[in-house]
């Protein structure tokens, strides 16, 4: 539907057509990344759960391939659900996977590569003892899903996490394996924490404390912290938490146990979840992949003849600096579409201003931006004990001393569509300084059948530290970075005016008292090309 395209992404991954979830068993294998994704053949809406698979060289341009694996046994007739790949030390790969089996009981699977020289792996075999795991006593046949990538125990077997649920209690069963085929259960759990319900798709890694870059899953030592995310289906994000695991007793700990996994930090403030992250041997990082669905009608998705994209994906590090927080960073890749460039360099914005950035166009951007806020303002403005929290604090256009100020992307000229990206920060008691990173949909769009909700939340600010943002803006998602991705929120808007060469991008600052100072990088961003599987185009 032509009426509709304006919504596609230019440079976010997406199926053609139809139906897309969580990311399934991403990986690196002769010179590819590899890409498998939950989705719906047959439609814009979730069902009918094949793989889809798609092959990159760099993570941005994506040749799609025939479906991995599609529901033709009893133990996954009612879906291939999620999973993940793990690469064995000589090089094997070996999947595993979540079937809804022909009475839907959730088991789980085990796949491999039909031909292991073929580097694009595009056929898939079952193993014939499947399933290989069902339901242990004491868990519900629907509550028991989404496999992790296995990683080395000191005894030299493998073990996997796999999310559940007892009562309302979040949890993650652990399993030790020789050989993928037969598992055994661990006592205890590896981790839960009440009033958190159903865990969808945990994942467990490893992060270093000592180096910029990622670890392979299975590494472990002193200067290794670990991390466990969890998709929490009741409220749908993805929280993660960084602790420390015992191997000895297949346990993890929490290092600070208020914010343990789904009563803490989330890996994103808009909309992502289902999240999985893997070890990139070529280029040793750990990258995270997050489904981003749609936030327009079922009705809207089925018109338009697809939903969902996904996130560029993210480099994982520790941050050093807070001890508390994971950075997430597009992949450096991504920058290879940037074209031109314009600079802002120490523009001032004045309290209750509002500044056109002249870029051109603006539907496919990457920004970088820096702010400094006035240092008198910062001392002079009073202390206040009212709390903020960017979904409740009445958006950017409530004043406030200290902010909000930002960059409103696709808006259109007379602002009547704007989607503010910004900062506010609160004076506390004692004059402790609070800063808050938000997005607010509420204005952008006039559409009616969208949700327009305020995104954001807390984001850790050091002493000395600028204010910092990235902003990936691709039609209908932009994708947000605060202190080098310690704070991220990915929106999905829908703007009606504010599209192709009608898009602008504004400088605001919304502050009574404060002027800031903005620096800005603004590129131009290339269409990454994203292209069919030849013989399917005949
Ligand atoms: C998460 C999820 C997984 C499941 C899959 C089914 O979005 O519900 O728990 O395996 O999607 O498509």
């Amino acid at each position: 539907n032509s009426m509709l395209s304006w919504q596609r992404t230019a440079f976010h991954f997406q199926p053609e057509k139809n139906w897309m979830n969580d990311p399934n068993g991403p990986l690196f294998y002769k010179g590819w990344y590899h890409f498998f994704y939950q989705y719906n053949p047959n439609g814009a809406i979730w069902g009918d759960i094949v793989w889809g698979h798609a092959v990159s060289r760099d993570l941005i341009h994506w040749l799609h391939l025939p479906l991995a694996m599609v529901p033709d046994q009893w133990y996954d007739f009612n879906g291939v659900w999620t999973g993940s790949a793990t690469i064995l030390p000589d090089g094997k790969i070996v999947m595993l996977y979540t079937g809804a089996t022909n009475e839907s009981v959730q088991v789980q699977n085990l796949a491999y590569p039909a031909d292991p020289s073929d580097p694009l792996l595009i056929k898939w075999i079952k193993y014939s003892g499947n399933p290989v795991l069902v339901p242990p006593p004491g868990i519900h046949h629907k509550d028991f899903r989404d496999p992790t990538t296995a990683w080395l125990t000191s005894e030299g077997k493998w073990r996997i996490i796999i999310g559940s649920k007892i009562n309302r209690t979040g949890i993650a069963l652990v399993y030790d394996t020789k050989d993928f085929k037969t598992y055994e259960l661990l006592d205890g759990l590896f981790h839960g924490v009440p009033g958190t319900g159903m865990w969808e798709c945990v994942d467990f890694y490893p992060v270093s404390k000592a180096e910029d870059c990622g670890l392979d899953t299975s590494i472990n030592g002193p200067e290794v912290k670990h991390v466990v995310k969890a998709s929490l289906d009741d409220d749908r994000h993805d929280y993660y938490a960084i602790g420390t695991y015992h191997d000895k007793n297949s346990t993890w700990v929490p290092d600070n146990p208020e914010i343990d996994v789904g009563i803490g930090i989330r890996y994103d403030y808009g909309v992502f979840y289902a999240s999985k992250t893997f070890y990139d041997q070529d280029k040793s990082r750990r990258i995270l992949w997050g489904w981003i669905g749609e936030s327009d009608s079922e009705f809207a998705d089925v018109k338009k003849g697809w939903a969902s994209i996904q996130s560029i994906p993210r480099t994982i590090l520790f941050d050093n600096k807070t001890g508390t927080h994971l950075l997430q960073w597009p992949v450096q890749e991504v920058e290879s579409l940037r074209l031109r460039s314009n600079e802002f360099d120490k523009v001032q914005v004045k309290a209750g201003s509002v500044m056109k950035l002249d870029v051109g166009s603006a539907t496919q951007l990457d920004i970088e931006a820096e702010f400094e806020v006035d240092k008198e303002a910062l001392d002079k403005a009073p202390e206040s004990n009212v709390t903020f929290s960017c979904s409740s604090s009445g958006g950017s256009v409530k004043r406030g001393a200290l902010g909000p100020f930002g960059v409103s992307v696709l808006a259109d000229e007379a602002l009547s569509e704007q989607t503010p990206v910004y900062f506010y920060i609160v004076k506390g008691n004692g004059g402790k300084l609070t800063t808050h990173f938000c997005t607010d949909q509420s204005r952008s769009s006039e559409a009616t059948d969208v949700n327009k909700p305020i995104y954001g939340s807390y984001v850790p600010v050091l002493e000395g530290e600028k204010l910092s943002l990235r902003i990936l803006v691709d039609h209908s998602i932009v994708e947000s970075f605060a202190q080098g991705g310690r704070t991220c929120i990915a929106s999905r808007v829908y703007p009606t005016k504010a599209i192709y060469g009608a898009a602008r991008l504004f400088l605001f600052n919304n502050a009574t008292d404060a002027s800031v100072t903005a620096s800005l990088k603004i590129w131009q961003m290339n269409s990454a090309f994203i292209r069919p599987y030849p013989s399917e185009n005949k």
